[in-house]
């Protein structure tokens, strides 16, 4: 994806642009620099001839504005300021982007960072201009048919009229690195499972690493069979496809600092194995290794950010197929952590990958904190629906760290509890806990289960089967939870 080169400037000379944007409220209200650019009795006019009423998401580009040295103007309806919200805003902001990509504009100066809502920051209006901005190059076309001819924008250049602070500087980084940490996980994603596969991921890993400089390990089955991961080896016994654990991990921080450990659900196909999933829409089960697409993702930004801190990415990743070698409802085995589990239903395949994987980080990295990702269970889109990932843990303090990084973004989380009345589903007569609990609560239930191999470190899981893609006619990954994801590690590295 081409890179945009973002500028600040707080005086800009017009000369130097070939497109101005310039946010419009409703009644022909504008910002400030509107008037500096001569541009008030326009608004004015357009708003009182009804050719623009500054409505939320209302785009008009004018060409050869003599005010502007016979270039663009594109004005962006952002409604009533006191009616403003996030979710308004960043709408605004993506018809924006999109009226760009319709034109010819090369290098714009951009102000619609003047008008954000009212509750948030300076910072925040260009985090979402340079995520958005950027993320609108992104184009899956070229690597549904193999082909590497990515769109090519004409944007090249967006400059913010702002104060050239270190903080503004970080907030369109972290903005434009977002964006490209996002288009790995929906590449990743999006890839059909005949391509992205165990080996696929843990090549782009590598590749990373090798850009980057991050270390990088790989698992194979006979090493994870002989130190003991029955039961990710339960899930990876029903497929010929070769499975991985792929671990990554950037050192931004001392050496002696525990990392943060986010650990990926890297299911690259679930069929549901034995307790075989029914045929309607089993395609969409190729996105089930989103959250190991989220760690790549995230990744992929640190590599553009480079914070000061330490992090380690844990994915284990396999297809889960039936076959004559398939794990059977009730089979017992035991997980690498020592604790049994009688796989009652082979379906339930991602708790029995993520708690040996959970089990690995903690043994291998001695992290401070572990968060895993994961299109975990349909349950949660039930309880939950596509917009809001669900959240639990076992520590209070990092629950309400992530929910704030989220709500930030604009890449939300929504609490679920946990609690020994619920563990209890868990129960088996054959082993230390069955892998499913029944038809109620079935996102707390895998928690719960996830729980029995987390005792010992702070602990959040975040299940994004809602919210990793989308279904129907748009159908396409999301590129969740990464903007979340990079807005807590860059809170954790400075405090
Ligand atoms: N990958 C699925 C969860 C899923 C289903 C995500 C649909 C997104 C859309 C997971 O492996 C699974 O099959 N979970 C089962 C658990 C059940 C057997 C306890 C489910 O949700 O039905
Ligand atoms: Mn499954
Ligand atoms: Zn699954």
């Amino acid at each position: 994806m081409k890179k945009i080169h973002f500028n600040l400037i707080p005086n800009p000379n017009l000369t130097n642009f070939d497109t101005l944007v310039l946010p419009v409220f409703d009644k022909g209200r504008s910002i400030s620099a509107a008037a500096s650019f001569g541009l008030h009795e326009l608004i004015e006019k357009l708003d009182a001839q009804d050719d623009f009423k500054g409505k939320c998401g209302q785009t008009l580009m004018l060409l050869n504005q003599n005010l502007l040295n016979g270039a663009r103007l594109l004005l962006v309806g952002l409604g009533d300021p006191d009616k403003l919200t996030a979710k308004s805003y960043i709408s605004a902001i993506q018809a924006m982007a999109k009226a760009l990509d319709n034109s010819g504009a090369c290098q714009i100066l951009d102000t619609t960072h003047l008008a954000t809502p009212s509750d948030q920051l300076g910072q925040w209006g260009l985090f979402q201009n340079s995520l958005i901005l950027q993320r609108s190059f992104y184009d899956y076309a070229h690597a549904s048919r193999g082909e590497h001819t990515a769109k090519d924008p004409k944007l090249s250049q967006v400059t913010f009229m702002s104060e050239d602070s270190q903080e503004y500087k970080l907030a369109v980084s972290q903005g434009q690195a977002t964006a490209i940490g996002m288009a790995l996980t929906q590449d990743l994603a999006n890839m059909p499972s005949n391509f992205c596969t165990p080996a696929y991921l843990a090549e782009t890993a590598i590749e990373l690493g090798k850009q980057a400089g991050f270390n990088v390990q790989v698992l194979e089955r006979e090493q994870m069979l002989e130190m003991g991961m029955g039961a990710f080896m339960s899930v990876a016994q029903g497929t010929d496809t070769p499975p991985k654990m792929i671990s990554i991990q950037y050192q931004g921080g001392s050496a002696d600092q525990a990392p943060i450990a986010l650990v990926g659900k890297g299911v690259t196909f679930d069929t549901g194995g034995i307790s075989l999933k029914p045929g309607a829409s089993m395609d969409e089960m190729k996105y089930d290794m989103g959250g190991a697409a989220t760690v790549l993702g995230v990744f992929q930004a640190l590599a553009e950010l480079k914070p000061n801190i330490n992090v380690v990415g844990v994915i284990p990743s396999t297809e889960n197929m039936p076959s004559g070698n398939a794990v059977k409802p009730g089979d017992v085995v035991t997980s690498l952590s020592g604790q049994t589990i009688e796989v009652l239903n082979t379906d339930a395949e991602g708790r029995l990958l993520l708690c040996d994987a959970l089990t690995y980080a903690q043994q291998t990295y001695q992290p401070g904190l572990v968060i895993d990702i994961a299109t975990l269970t349909g349950a949660c889109i039930i309880a939950l629906g596509n917009h809001v990932s669900g959240l639990l843990g076992n520590d209070q303090a990092l629950i309400d760290q992530l929910l704030k990084a989220g709500n930030t973004t604009y890449d939300r989380f929504w609490q679920l509890p946990l609690g020994e009345e619920w563990d209890e589903q868990l129960k088996s007569n054959f082993a230390d806990m069955a892998n499913i609990g029944g038809r109620e609560a079935g996102t707390i239930t895998a928690a719960q289960f996830l729980a029995r191999y987390t005792k010992d470190v702070k602990w959040a899981h975040l299940d994004i089967a809602g919210t990793a893609w989308q279904s129907g006619a748009n159908k396409g990954a999301s590129g969740r939870p990464v903007p979340a994801l990079v807005e807590f590690i860059l809170q954790q590295a400075q405090s």
